[in-house]
C-alpha cells in the first residue's frame, strides 16, 4: 500500500472534513469548510493530504507569515495512527517551509494533550513557555464580528497554562522569540484534538483551541 503526499484538491473537501471529525478536530466555532475555503486563497500549496489508493488518510495545513511557520489541523486517520504518517507529513511541511526561508515552526497544543505533545517532542519540538492569545475577527456562524475596541464583546478572562506553545527550528537550535507570543495573538490557530488509537498510550480527550 503506497501512501502519497500531495497538495489538497477541492474534491478532497468532504474526505478531509470527515477525517478531521474522526480525529476530534472539528469544533462548533470553526467551520471546517470555511477554513478550507480560506486556505485555498492563502498558500494553498501548504495544505497537504496523504492518500492511499485515492482515499484520504491524513491531512494538515501549514503557513508561513514571513516570520514563523505554523501547522494546523494535522490529523492521521485513527486506523493509521502510529505508523509514521504524522512524522512524514510534518517532515514534508518542514521541507516546504524551509524552502520558503522559514526559520522556525510554531504550533499550539492543549497542555493536557500529553499524547500529541509526546508526538511533537519525538519530532524535535520543544515547549516555548509562552502564553498564547487569540481574538476572533470573523465569526463562522454567520454573525458579523466587530473588531472596533468599544464594540468588541468582552473576552473571557485569559486562562493561562492551558495551551503549550511548541516550536522547532528546522535549520538549527530551538529558539524562543519574544515576538512569538505576539504572532500567536494575531493568528487564529487550531491544533489540538483527541488521540485515540495508540494501544500503548491511554486515550485522552481535549478541547481544541482557536
Ligand atoms: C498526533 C498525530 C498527528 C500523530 O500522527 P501519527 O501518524 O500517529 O504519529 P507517528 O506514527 O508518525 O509518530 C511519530 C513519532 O511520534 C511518536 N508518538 C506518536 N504518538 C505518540 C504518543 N501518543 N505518545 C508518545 N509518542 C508518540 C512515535 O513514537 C513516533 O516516534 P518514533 O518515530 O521515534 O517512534 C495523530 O495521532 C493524530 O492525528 N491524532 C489526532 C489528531 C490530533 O490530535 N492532531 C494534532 C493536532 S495539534
Amino acid at each position: 500500500m503506497e501512501t502519497v503526499i500531495r497538495p489538497f484538491r477541492p474534491t478532497d473537501t468532504e474526505a478531509v472534513v470527515a477525517l478531521w471529525e474522526s480525529c476530534g478536530l472539528v469544533r462548533p466555532w470553526n467551520d471546517p469548510r470555511r477554513d478550507i475555503a480560506r486556505k485555498a486563497t492563502v498558500q494553498p500549496e501548504l495544505f497537504l493530504v496523504a492518500t492511499d489508493r485515492e482515499a484520504v488518510v491524513a491531512a494538515g495545513m501549514a503557513g508561513f507569515d514571513g516570520h514563523r511557520g505554523w501547522v494546523n489541523y494535522l490529523a492521521v486517520s485513527p486506523d493509521r495512527q502510529g505508523s509514521g504518517l504524522g512524522r512524514r507529513l510534518m517532515a514534508e511541511f518542514e521541507r516546504l517551509l524551509t524552502d520558503l526561508g522559514c526559520p522556525k515552526v510554531n504550533l499550539q497544543v492543549r497542555a493536557s494533550n500529553e499524547q500529541v505533545i509526546a508526538f511533537y517532542e519525538a519530532l524535535g519540538y520543544a515547549d516555548d513557555h509562552t502564553v498564547s492569545l487569540g481574538k476572533r475577527l470573523i465569526a463562522d456562524d454567520g454573525t458579523e464580528a466587530r473588531t472596533d475596541a468599544g464594540l468588541t464583546p468582552r473576552p473571557e478572562p485569559i486562562r493561562r497554562r492551558t495551551v503549550r506553545h511548541l516550536s522547532v527550528d528546522p535549520g538549527g537550535q530551538d529558539t524562543a522569540s519574544p515576538t512569538d507570543a505576539a504572532n500567536a495573538s494575531t493568528i487564529p490557530v487550531v491544533c489540538s484534538a483527541v488521540s485515540r488509537s495508540r494501544s500503548t498510550m491511554p486515550a485522552s480527550t481535549t478541547v481544541p483551541i482557536g
